[in-house]
């Protein structure tokens, strides 16, 4: 069975494309590298000795995309802007790429009776938690462009879906993604500052920023900093190929992938420091704008409907992060 894969060079496409390789999928990937580099290519050949097929496009390029996709029985899709604090600035390129670009996607897809999808959602989309844990039927809200596209989209394709039964759709819900493949190939690997947490953690430790900002610790959680659901990105991988396994049995649904634990700043910068076994600098900052308090998953629906469940724990997360970083200080570059 062949899968058409789009941003599948970037971080969870590439561990995802290693998961399919391994359990006999072809992948087909599709991605402008705007976000990522040729090299993974080489990586996921040497984890999985299968080469993956490579299309340099952007997803905006209906023609290209659905003169591509030929021969797929279904596609994943991964590509889109990422950025919350950049999506601010440039909310047009935020709107026209992840937007427009699924709307290009469906449309190459209709092209070639492709009915089955898997689409990269997110927690964001639950907004500012009105009850933990988060299930799939609580409240949603965004309170920034990049969160609204996620938004706008699901409501596109709870849309086709409602036009057209004959659509499969799974919108996954991803909580905070961490963590790299255990053979060190392949991670994340940010463009200048990181934003997020873990990335930021690995760079102080590995020598490349001085100490970490811990944005605010006065909330109401356990020590007082932020609360986070956070994945190992294998187990998300594996989440794609459960729900491509069962998306014959699917309508259009939304499905938390998370852990269901949260874990502090602070709790995880101690698993850090213990894999790494090296002290992590840190100052406590004011909080940051725009920030929520606690945030993890009731995971229950993706075990009944998908039977997946995260089996990674955080220190799993952290050494196989440490492990990715330690070997490529520099990410890809
Ligand atoms: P990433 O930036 O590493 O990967 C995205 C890939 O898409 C990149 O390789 C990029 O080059 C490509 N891309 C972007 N725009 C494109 C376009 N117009 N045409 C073709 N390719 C394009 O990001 P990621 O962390 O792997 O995230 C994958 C998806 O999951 C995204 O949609 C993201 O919004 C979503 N998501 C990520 C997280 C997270 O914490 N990483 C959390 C929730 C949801
Ligand atoms: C952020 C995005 C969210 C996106 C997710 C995954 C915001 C407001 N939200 O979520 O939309 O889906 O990334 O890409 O940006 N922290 C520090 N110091 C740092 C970095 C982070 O203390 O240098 C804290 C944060 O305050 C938070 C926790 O670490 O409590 C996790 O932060 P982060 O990794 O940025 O993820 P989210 O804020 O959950």
């Amino acid at each position: 069975m062949k899968i058409f894969i789009t941003g599948g060079m970037g971080y969870i496409g590439s561990h995802t494309c290693v998961e399919l390789l391994n359990s006999g999928y072809e992948v087909m990937i599709y991605d402008n590298l705007s976000n990522s580099n040729v090299k993974v290519l080489e990586r996921i050949k040497v984890i999985t000795g299968k080469e993956p097929v490579f299309i340099q496009g952007d997803i905006r390029d209906e023609e290209l995309m659905a003169t591509s996709m030929d021969g797929c029985s279904a596609v994943i899709h991964f590509a889109g802007l990422k950025a919350v604090g950049e999506s601010s600035q440039i909310p047009i390129e935020y709107y026209d790429n992840n937007i427009n670009g699924t709307l290009c996607l469906l449309r190459a897809m209709k092209k070639n009776s492709i009915y089955n999808l898997v689409f990269s959602s997110s927690a964001t989309v639950y907004g500012d938690p009105l009850y933990l844990p988060l299930d799939e039927n609580h409240p949603l809200s965004a309170t920034n462009p990049y969160g609204r596209t996620k938004l706008f989209i699901e409501e596109i394709l709870r849309d086709v879906y409602t036009s057209d039964k004959n659509w499969h759709i799974a919108l996954l819900r991803y909580f905070n993604p961490i963590g790299a493949h255990s053979s060190g190939l392949i991670g994340e690997s940010p463009n200048g500052i990181p934003n997020n947490l873990l990335p930021y953690i690995s760079q102080v430790a590995v020598g490349k920023r001085e100490s970490l900002s811990v944005w605010g610790d006065d909330y109401d959680t356990v020590d007082g900093t932020g609360v986070r659901d956070y994945i190992h990105v294998v187990d998300l991988a594996m989440g794609h190929l459960k729900a491509l396994e069962n998306i014959a049995s699917l309508g259009c649904e939304a499905i938390n992938l998370g852990t269901g634990n949260g874990y502090s700043v602070l709790e995880v910068l101690r698993a850090f420091e213990k894999t790494c076994n090296k002290n992590i600098p840190y100052k406590i900052e004011s909080r940051r704008v725009g920030d929520i308090s606690s945030c993890h998953a009731n995971a229950k629906k993706a075990k009944e409907l998908l039977e997946w469940s995260a089996t990674k724990n955080i220190n799993d997360m952290c050494s196989d992060g440490w492990n990715w970083q330690s070997k490529n200080p520099n990410g890809y570059e």
